[in-house]
């Protein structure tokens, strides 16, 4: 049973140029607010103020969907597949319902019409997995202790009709003996691109040099695992879920169960970490959904560690074999990838949009083996890709005789290379110049491997190019009561990068009241629709939703207060958060007695996220690079990461605190990618061998960098009314390159198959 393509996918390569007309509501002139372009004086907008959740998440009284607890509330249990491959898997309900407190089991046959998950005809469980952790049947008990206990119960008696020949490995599954997963071959060619020709601008190069870069499975290692917490009353179900797309879930569980979508409310509240695997529906949720009104009760389902490194998805691996040719002067005259790796590796997207070439060709084959589908991870592919593409171009320095900055700064694109379209702002020339400033370039041995060392030190960089600009048609309301408070309504979540504050600042700025006056609810489909937060959308979607809803609350309040003040509209303004004659700083009402004189209950503004006119035909996209100084140990091989410098753009910083918190956070993941992160299968047994956070390194406290965020670039006057970008991804795409372009500064040596372990360092060096 085919796993669907997922739909999420959809959501993150969202395309402004196949969007319809309706979706991009043009700007009613009247109806929107002012864009806060450069010059604007703001108050609260641009300041680095600490979260307006920080106290609760600090003191522990966040609540997480992990922490949902209600009343006479089950716990289920999902059992996966121990089995890479298998036919005819039996899963012996009887063994679990022996177990004190266990109330069910849903099996395939069970289940009957109601294994169901999604639209495209998928089933919830198998009996033929494909890989370890696939789905095959889930407990429900009264307690969480009954509920594994019964999962033990039927793990240790599961039976199969046939075990059959696995594959994990890529390389393996190219083997003329490998298992076929695959109908005919388990390798399917990509869609082939081209930008120009490739072969003629090799041929016009003055050099050329070439590199292969390996990846490892990464995964996204998220505090919190996946669950859901269902509950029914009548016919409308509650779900709490750790989700990035509470309407996305919705819209899946509606589906599922074949409900009205006004039948299904979703909520998120606070959570621990997504970056990419909750962005879709996943089976616990629709399980628990089923469990909860079979049984009429609530029905939590949380995954436990190990179960959330098998089945929540992971960056797929990669093998990338990597050409560049340029003219003497720099002048890049052509680039090459040529790509492999499981389903969904694709990492193209820097090779083809960052710098000025105007030849490029790339190709990529999928390989089929057995593990599972993988999920977009922060920044699908683009932390593989820059790890190839920048040390390729650090490559091309070296032989060209060039410093690597040089290069790039030759390179730099004025437009944009794969369509000619102008951008809305590109400070990226200044992330160059303030980050080496920064890391102190000029400090960068020319000759790679000439400190004497033993522990070497070296000075690397790399540079990063994303899509910016954020989705149409996300909504919002401004609540203004009659205490004068202010409340935001959106349904999109905040997964833990600061969205709850910055839309509380952009409403205070709007209405001119202070910051501790505005609350906010989000993460709730009952809330005016706000799209998934995946591919750094959730800021340049949200900004301007909130801030059109204040600013129509603010004309209401103008339209309201002008007769009480006895005075035409058009002669009062909200200034201060009180509605005022024009330019008079005294008298007038403040927001609260507005509503309270004009006896309405609330006043309620609404917005809706427009697109400038100019939009359509501009490459609205953020710029970053980064700086890393490592130090090798040429006798243990062991990397230490000393300092990163990131210089990013996201035009306007509506918190520079939260921006720079978001880089911090990008760039700890890509040291995790570069040094330490990787998901090991076991060849033979099809398994993985380090499912839990001991076995499964990421960085540790003493391994995490000095980190010198820096923020640079306008507000982009095009990308939305606030001039603010989406910075989520960008942050993780450039470190793993620079770091492998600072290893090779400090040796001399490409180590190019991460994570850069000991034993490859060593390798790579010669060592061993
Ligand atoms: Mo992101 S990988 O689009 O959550």
């Amino acid at each position: 049973m085919a796993n669907p393509k997922p739909p999420y996918y959809a959501e993150i390569t969202y395309d402004i140029d196949n969007e319809t007309e309706r979706a991009l509501a043009p700007i009613d002139p009247e109806g929107e607010p002012r864009t806060w372009g450069a010059d604007a004086k703001l108050g609260v907008v641009g300041k680095p103020l600490p979260r307006v959740d920080g106290l609760l998440r600090t003191t522990g009284r966040a609540k997480y969907t992990a922490d949902i607890q209600l009343p006479g509330m089950l716990y289920g249990e999902i059992v996966m597949s121990p089995f890479p491959r298998a036919r005819g898997v039996r899963v012996d309900a009887a063994s679990a319902r022996k177990v004190p407190g266990v109330i069910d089991v849903m099996t395939p046959e069970s289940t009957g019409n109601d294994n169901k998950f999604g639209g495209g005809g998928a089933s919830l469980f198998t009996d033929s997995p494909n890989f370890v952790g696939e789905y095959l049947a889930a407990v429900l008990a009264e307690s969480s202790e009954a509920a594994r206990e019964g999962r033990r119960a039927i793990m240790a008696s599961l039976e199969a009709d046939e075990i059959l020949p696995h594959v994990v490995d890529v390389e393996d599954a190219a083997k003329s003996d490998a298992p076929r997963l695959g109908r005919e071959s388990n390798e399917r060619e990509g869609r082939p691109s081209d930008r120009g020709d490739a072969e003629r601008g090799f041929g016009e190069a003055d050099v050329t040099v070439d590199l292969e870069m390996r990846t490892a499975v990464e995964t996204h290692a998220c505090l919190e695992t996946h669950g859901s917490v269902a509950a029914w009353e009548g016919e409308s179900l509650t779900v709490h879920d750790s989700t990035q797309s509470v309407y996305g879930v919705r819209d899946g569980v509606a589906e599922s169960l074949g409900v009205p979508q006004e039948n299904v409310r979703v909520i998120k509240n606070f959570m621990g970490g997504g970056f990419g695997s909750k962005l879709g529906l996943d089976r616990y949720t629709v399980i628990a959904a089923l469990f909860a009104k079979k049984h009429g009760k609530p029905v939590k389902i949380f995954l436990d560690r190990r179960q959330e490194f098998l089945n929540t998805g992971h960056r797929p691996s990669s093998i990338q074999r990597l050409r560049a040719g340029a003219k003497k002067d720099g002048t890049l005259t052509a680039l090459e990838l040529v790509s492999r790796g499981p389903a969904g590796s694709q990492c193209s997207r820097q090779i083809t949009s960052l710098y000025a070439c105007p030849n490029v060709r790339v190709r990529h084959t999928d390989v089929s083996v057995n593990m599972g589908p993988p999920r977009p991870q922060r920044a699908p592919g683009d932390p593989q890709g820059s790890a190839g593409l920048e040390p390729l171009l650090d490559k091309l320095a070296g032989a060209l005789g060039m410093d690597p900055l040089d290069l790039r700064r030759k390179n730099f694109a004025e437009t944009n290379p794969s369509n000619g379209q102008p951008y809305s702002t590109n400070p990226l020339l200044e992330c160059y110049e303030r980050g080496a400033q920064a890391i102190g370039w000029h400090r960068r041995r020319a000759t790679p491997g000439s400190d004497p060392g033993p522990v070497k030190r070296g000075l690397g960089m790399g540079a990063q190019i994303w899509n910016s600009g954020g989705a149409p048609n996300w909504r919002a309301e401004c609540v203004v009561r009659p205490d004068g408070s202010v409340h935001v309504r959106i349904g999109t979540q905040d997964i833990g990068t600061g969205t709850r504050t910055i839309l509380c600042q952009v409403a205070a700025e709007e209405l001119g009241v202070p910051l501790e006056r505005v609350s906010i609810t989000l993460g709730d489909t009952n809330a005016p629709y706000g799209g998934g937060s995946g591919g750094s959308v959730t800021a340049p979607s949200s900004l301007p939703a909130v801030h059109a809803a204040a600013f129509d609350a603010r004309e209401k309040l103008v339209a309201l207060a002008a007769p009480l003040l006895g005075a035409k509209p058009e002669d009062v303004e909200l200034r201060g958060g009180r509605v005022v004659p024009k330019g008079s700083s005294e008298g007038g009402l403040a927001l609260g007695e507005i509503v309270t004189r004009a006896n309405v209950e609330s006043v309620v503004g609404a917005g809706t996220r427009t697109f400038h006119p100019d939009y359509r035909g501009t490459s609205v996209v953020s710029f970053g690079a980064q700086f890393a100084e490592v130090e090798v140990d040429t006798e243990t091989g062991f990397v230490r990461v000393l300092k990163v410098v990131a210089a990013h753009d996201c035009g306007r910083a509506v918190n520079p605190m939260l921006a720079a918190s978001q880089i911090e956070g990008g760039v700890i993941q890509g040291v995790c990618f570069a040094l330490y992160s990787e998901r090991i299968a076991d060849r033979a047994l099809g398994d993985f061998v380090n499912t839990n956070f001991h076995d499964y390194r990421l960085a540790l406290v003493p391994d995490i960098p000095e980190i010198v965020p820096i923020l640079v670039g306008p507000p982009d006057p095009i990308v939305n009314s606030v001039g603010a970008k989406g910075l989520g991804e960008p942050p993780v795409i450039p470190t793993a390159g620079a770091i492998v372009n600072a290893v090779h500064n400090a040796t001399g040596a490409w180590c190019t198959d991460l994570p850069l372990t000991p034993d490859r360092v060593l390798r790579a060096l010669g060592r061993v």
